[in-house]
């Protein structure tokens, strides 16, 4: 057990290494970093998404293609292509 918490640890740390190396590529930017989505959502957050605004990402870098909702703990990366997300979408606004 405490092998399993420790690979989980490495892992997670290993992670967050190299999410810093990646914020050093960006460190130019004056600002916020540009939102950025890695990986998306595919199942139905609808119950979980807050507010009647959205963003639209496209894909760049190590960034995919995602629609940004907001949740009462954040940010929601979301699939463009699923299904849940389109009929959300219909009746949101685009910011
Ligand atoms: C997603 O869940 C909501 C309720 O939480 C439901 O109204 C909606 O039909 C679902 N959409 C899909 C595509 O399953
Ligand atoms: C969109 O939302 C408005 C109010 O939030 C509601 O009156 C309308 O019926 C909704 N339309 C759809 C297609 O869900």
């Amino acid at each position: 057990m405490s092998v399993k918490i420790l690979s989980i640890t490495l892992l997670l740390v290993s992670m967050c290494v190299s999410c810093h190396s990646s914020e050093g590529t960006h460190r130019h930017h004056p600002g916020p970093v540009p939102p950025c989505c890695t990986v998306v959502t595919k199942g139905n957050m609808t119950a979980d998404v807050v507010g009647q605004i959205y963003h639209e990402l496209a894909a760049r870098g190590h960034c995919v293609k995602a629609i940004i909702f907001y949740t009462k703990d954040g940010k929601l990366c979301a699939d463009p292509d699923a299904q849940w997300v389109k009929d959300l979408i219909a009746n949101m606004t685009k910011v």
